[in-house]
């Protein structure tokens, strides 16, 4: 398998406290790799880290075998990372449409440096590919918490990504909204995309990954399947303290 991302001795402190320490991790092509851990683990400030948000105090970060240290965040994203919020952060005033359209103001300026533009066609099909076919000209008001969470999967997948990062995708969902989630995230897989899902919470998790990583005031404690780390010694002490 091809190494997608590569994070070595990943650090960054917020005054006294480590938030990402000492962090080691990796994401295999055709992967979708769970990242773990209670709440104030680390996790979102690993993806900011990988996405240039914050400037970490050590380690290295590579994809595709690039060193991404020097790049800014728009560098990073012109090479094929993406990421979601774990706040859902919809124009509140446009509709779905304009607000995924707007997404693409970024990439639409290389694309059109290309000699390419996105056309509303193509933004369209981006929405109608998370499902969101029938709700593309509905106001974020309007919508379920499943369904911001597509706009949010549908803006990343707008800029033309490889790695995507998902950040509490499945939090507060329905059951139901998880496993149509779930499936349209194995659908996405197939056509050659790969994901990090972030999750405080590990059964929403099962069915979706291929391998998890585990992480506890920064630092990796797990590694493996579901099945591994959910029998993990550590893991549980760590979520249970049992
Ligand atoms: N911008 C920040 N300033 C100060 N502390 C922060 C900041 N971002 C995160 N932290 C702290 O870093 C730790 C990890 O936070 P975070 O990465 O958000 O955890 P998780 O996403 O796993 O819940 C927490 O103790 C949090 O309070
Ligand atoms: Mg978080």
């Amino acid at each position: 398998m091809t190494r997608l991302l590569e994070v070595k001795g990943l650090t960054k402190r917020f005054g006294g406290v480590v938030a990402v320490n000492d962090l080691n991790f990796h994401v295999d092509d055709g992967e979708i790799l769970g990242l773990m851990g209670p709440n104030g683990a680390g996790k979102t400030t690993a993806f900011n880290l990988i996405m240039g948000d914050y400037k970490p105090d050590a380690g290295q970060i590579s994809f595709k075998g690039q060193d991404l240290g020097p790049l800014q965040t728009y560098e990073r994203v012109k090479l094929g990372i993406a990421r979601t919020y774990q706040i859902p952060r919809p124009y509140h005033d446009l509709p779905v449409i304009e607000d995924l359209r707007i997404s693409t103001v970024p990439d639409s300026i290389t694309r059109c440096l290309r000699g390419k533009k996105r056309n509303i066609e193509e933004v369209e099909q981006i929405g109608i590919g998370v499902g969101l076919k029938d709700r593309l000209m509905k106001y974020p008001h309007e919508l379920s918490l499943g369904d911001l969470r597509r706009v949010e999967l549908a803006k990343s997948i707008a800029t033309d990504p490889k790695l995507i990062m998902l950040d509490e995708i499945f939090a507060g969902l329905t059951v139901h909204e998880i496993n149509e989630l779930t499936e349209l995230l194995m659908e996405k897989k197939k056509a050659g995309l790969v994901f990090i899902v972030v999750s405080h919470d590990l059964k929403a998790l099962a069915a979706v990954i291929d391998r998890a990583v585990v992480i506890q005031f920064g630092h990796l404690i797990a590694e493996g399947t579901y099945e591994e780390i959910a029998h993990d010694k550590k893991v549980k002490k760590a979520y249970f303290g049992m």
